[in-house]
């Protein structure tokens, strides 16, 4: 049997930050607002680089944390849906920039739920015995679909990268993971591609940008996300006492509040950064767990649980010893 690990982990934020004041400037918001609504008082926000930057800082930092040659990583998978190209795929142009070799690279996108998605596929792949070292990063640059006239979605979203080195281990520590998804036939959460263009009108394409329904999503995210660590620890047999700390993705302060709740679970163990970065998309779960590691709060040793939910919807948990 093939067991697998994280190995190391690393992440990167654009230096330009966006505070909730600024917003106030752009829309009619408030700090109070931002605040109460979503724990949310600053976004960082790429103006002069693009995904495939982010995703090579963040990755950089994980292989050095890992302490690996980069010539072993034979697997690279990055979860994005703000690809700079339609093709070639950020993973694509990543293992060239990192000069990785003529390895297998590809891009995932399952919104904010990549991340899970990206470590679902990696962990399988690693323990058919096929691969043994992959390099899976989670990276948007996300304000390129925002719409800065509307205030229901500008104020929530950031830009950023988090990426990890998963590989092959002695003993079993990627546990378990959960991974689900369901037609959003009611478009509560949506950004369009751009129009069919045709050569018999050859109208020129525009790019469209997120359009929510923030209370559906709310509903959606608060009964998934406590749904999802439940299973994880039933099929385990475990109970929340065994968790040492819940990471979840970074949307919203009062979901993880109110999930935390429903799980009689305390709110001081699960980790938040979202005060920081807003909602990262697929880059807010590796984000906050290299966050959790390098603050302290997650050490070697202690069994976590993450969880993230996205549009899709899309949902995925994993159960982890670190
Ligand atoms: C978006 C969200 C923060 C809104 O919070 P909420 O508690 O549902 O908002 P409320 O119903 O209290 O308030 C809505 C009102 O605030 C207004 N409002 C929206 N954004 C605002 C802003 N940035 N500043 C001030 N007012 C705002 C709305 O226009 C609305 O006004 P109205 O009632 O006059 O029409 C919340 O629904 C949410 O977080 N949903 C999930 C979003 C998410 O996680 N998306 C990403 C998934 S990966």
């Amino acid at each position: 049997m093939t067991y697998t690990e994280i190995k190391g982990t690393g992440s990167y934020t654009p230096s330009k930050v966006l505070t909730n004041e600024d917003l106030t400037k752009i829309v009619e918001t408030s700090d109070e607002w931002i605040t109460s609504r979503t724990g949310i008082k600053r976004r960082h926000i790429a103006t002069d680089e693009y995904t495939i930057d982010l995703a090579e800082q963040a990755a950089i930092k994980a292989i050095q944390n890992a302490g690996i040659d980069k010539v072993d990583i034979d697997l690279v998978v990055v979860a994005t849906v703000t690809p700079d190209h339609y093709f070639p795929g950020v993973s694509q142009l990543l293992q060239a920039r990192l000069g990785l070799g003529k390895i297998m690279a590809f891009d995932i996108n399952a919104a904010c739920s990549g991340f899970l998605y990206a470590l679902e596929i990696v962990d399988k792949m690693i323990k058919s015995g096929a691969y043994k070292t992959a390099l899976i990063v989670g990276a948007e640059t996300l304000t390129r679909l925002t719409d800065w006239s509307d205030r229901n979605t500008c104020v929530l979203f950031g830009d950023a990268a988090g990426a990890m080195i998963i590989g092959t281990s002695e003993t079993d520590k990627i546990k378990d993971i959960i991974i689900g998804s369901d037609g959003d036939v009611n478009s509560y959460l949506i950004c369009d591609n751009v129009e069919l263009k045709n050569p018999y009108e050859n109208d020129k394409s525009t790019q469209d940008h997120i359009h929510m329904n923030g209370r559906e999503v709310f509903k959606f995210a608060t009964r998934i996300m406590p749904q999802t660590v439940r299973d994880l620890l039933e099929r385990n047999h475990l109970v929340l006492d065994d968790l040492d700390s819940i990471v979840a993705h970074q949307a919203n302060e009062r979901i993880i509040d109110k999930a935390a709740r429903d799980l009689n679970y305390p709110l001081e163990k699960c980790f938040l950064n979202i005060h920081e970065y807003g909602n990262t998309s697929a880059a807010s779960v590796p984000l906050a767990i290299d966050e959790a590691i390098r603050s302290g709060k997650l050490k070697r040793g202690d069994t976590f649980i993450t969880v993230a939910f996205g549009g899709g919807f899309t949902w995925g948990g994993a159960l982890i010893k670190y």
